[in-house]
Order: C-alpha cells, then sequence, then structure tokens
C-alpha cells in the first residue's frame, strides 16, 4: 500500500500558513485520517531550543547569516529522523509547517548564500525524506504587514528585517514554484481562509486519492 503523503506549507511571515495547516489537519481528523502535525523550524526538544536560540534569544542579536543556516538544518536533520520519517513509515500523513524549502528562500536568496552550499546542506539534512507536495501561500507585502501588525506578539529576530528581504523572499518562492512546478503549488494568500482551504483539499484529494479515499468530508 502506498503511504500518506508528506505535505508542507510555506510562504512568508503573515501569509497564513499556520491557519491553512490547523484547516488541513481539521479535515484529516473529522475523516479519521491518522496524520502528525509538526513545523520548523523545531518539532523536537532539540529543535525547539533551537528555534528558541533563533529566534528569541537576547544572543541571537549577533547571529551570523552561517550560524543561522546551521542552525536551522540541524534543527531540521533531527526533525527528520526523530519524527518525520518514522511517522511515515508507521503510516501517518504528515504535515509540516515549513521545510526545506524556507532555507532555500531566506538562507539562500534573502540572506545570499552560497545557493550550492544551501542546497547541499538541504540534502545532507532531508536525506531522501522530501516533500510529496508544497503549498506556497503568496501574499504582497503590504497584506502580510498589515495582518502581522495585528498580532499582539513582540516581532521575533526574523521579523525585523528590512522590506527589501521580504521582497526578496516572496519573489524568491515565487521562482521556486516556476523551478518545481511538479511539487510545489502557489496559492493566492489573500483569498478568504476558508476558499483556499477548499483549494488546497482539491488539490490534495486529486493528487492522493489513497489519502482522500479515506475520507468523507
Ligand atoms: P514561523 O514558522 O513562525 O513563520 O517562523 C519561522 C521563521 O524562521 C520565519 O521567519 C522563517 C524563518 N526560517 C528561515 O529563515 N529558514 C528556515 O529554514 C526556516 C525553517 C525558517
Amino acid at each position: 500500500m502506498p503511504r500518506l503523503p508528506f505535505i508542507t506549507f510555506e510562504g512568508s511571515e503573515g501569509c497564513g500558513k499556520s491557519t491553512q495547516v490547523g484547516k488541513l489537519a481539521a479535515r484529516l481528523e473529522r475523516s479519521g485520517v491518522p496524520f502528525l502535525v509538526t513545523r520548523e523550524p523545531g518539532g523536537t526538544a532539540i529543535g525547539e531550543t533551537i528555534r528558541e536560540l533563533l529566534q528569541f534569544a537576547p544572543h541571537g542579536v549577533g547571529m551570523t547569516a552561517e550560524t543561522e543556516l546551521l542552525l536551522f538544518e540541524a534543527s531540521r536533520s533531527q526533525l527528520v529522523r526523530e519524527i518525520i520519517k518514522p511517522s511515515l513509515e508507521r503510516g501517518l500523513c504528515v504535515i509540516s509547517d515549513r521545510f526545506f524549502d524556507s532555507t532555500t528562500v531566506y538562507q539562500g536568496a534573502a540572506r545570499q548564500l552560497d545557493e550550492q552550499i544551501v542546497g547541499q546542506l538541504n540534502v545532507f539534512a532531508v536525506g531522501d525524506c522530501v516533500p510529496d507536495i508544497t503549498f506556497v501561500l503568496d501574499i504582497d507585502l503590504a497584506t502580510a504587514q498589515s495582518r502581522m501588525q495585528r498580532g499582539a506578539r513582540k516581532p521575533d529576530r526574523m521579523e525585523q528585517e528590512p522590506t527589501e528581504f521580504y521582497e526578496q523572499v516572496r519573489e524568491a518562492y515565487r521562482q521556486l514554484a516556476k523551478r518545481e512546478s511538479n511539487r510545489i503549488v502557489l496559492i493566492d494568500g489573500t483569498q478568504n481562509p476558508d476558499t483556499i482551504d477548499n483549494e488546497i483539499w482539491k488539490t490534495i484529494s486529486s493528487r492522493f486519492p489513497a489519502l482522500s479515499n479515506k475520507s468523507a468530508i
């Protein structure tokens, strides 16, 4: 029997991916599909400690781009081996809020680290554990910023970059979606969340009949 899919969500801050992860998880729950939701950076005890360092630790302020890259990869390699691969092997559908495309875009394109090295480190961290499908939620910067201003919490270290950084992030996601159109589905993230949820489910149902057959949604 084919295993259930490994699904990832990507996009810049404020794009609504976490909302969509929740909506997809709710659909799977209602239909009795076994699944696991995780996130990057994080998802394991080691990864969550790395997340704190990357986003909130006061001494993270002087972090170099190279250190940042390696910390994201360290979190990922732990997550893949401790959680994602074993869960897929146990027959679960795995949903991750971010995965290696974030590194390609944020550390490769926006931080402008060597693309080849970033690609090699991604491969080193994940091995053969590549998502079956990735949804990139694409939104313009103004919408993203107004959504983030509505959020009550203090911006983390990664959310304090200049506007150009997030423009590069958006453009890099769009380019990546074109380059890897078999795996990556670009979604207009400015639409109503329920409309996006329906669009995502339609795509998943048609690509993974094994998943949708279990579902009476
Ligand atoms: P978020 O998951 O709450 O959006 O926060 C994660 C932050 O970390 C976000 O700013 C994107 C950034 N990030 C990278 O720069 N590279 C990566 O590889 C990952 C997974 C996240």
